[in-house]
């Protein structure tokens, strides 16, 4: 499974250490920045990974910046993206049950090491229920328009 991966200075570290993990793990994951602590704009790293994941270059994004607010609303506003911020594992799992999201958004000031990393599992490793909830994500598609 490919994987974008990308983060603002707030969350530079979380993003390393995820990406680390989800290299070790066997995923393919490719990084679009930013590649170190110093202040970036965070809907500079959203677009590239949003990009990335609605044009079908990889399967999935793991965002991040400080609270995971700033670069969800950017993502958010890319043609093609359900991105989540996800706090917690259950979030994670929901957001894949019954949005098919498909970019998953940490808060990398808020969020410890152990909690972004079940929270990246559990939202890598659950899949869309469809039914009653297509009808519902295919209204958000709509919206596109
Ligand atoms: C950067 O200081 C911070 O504003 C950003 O990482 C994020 O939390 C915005 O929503």
């Amino acid at each position: 499974m490919k994987i974008s991966i990308a983060s603002d200075h707030a969350a530079f570290e979380m993003k390393e250490f995820l990406k680390e993990y989800l290299i070790e793990s066997g995923y393919e994951v490719t990084d679009y920045g930013t590649n170190s602590d110093e202040s970036v704009d965070y809907p500079d790293y959203a677009e590239k990974l949003g990009k990335s994941v609605a044009s079908s270059e990889t399967d999935y994004g793991v965002l991040l910046c400080g609270t995971g607010i700033g670069a969800s609303i950017a993502a958010n506003k890319i043609k093609g993206i359900r991105a989540a911020l996800c706090l917690y594992p259950q979030m994670a799992e929901l957001a894949r049950q019954h949005n098919n999201a498909n970019v998953v958004v940490l808060g990398g000031r808020l969020m410890g090491k152990d909690i972004c990393k079940w929270t990246v599992d559990k939202f890598l490793n659950t899949d869309f229920e469809g039914g009653r909830h297509q009808r519902r994500v295919d209204k958000i598609t709509k919206l596109e328009e």
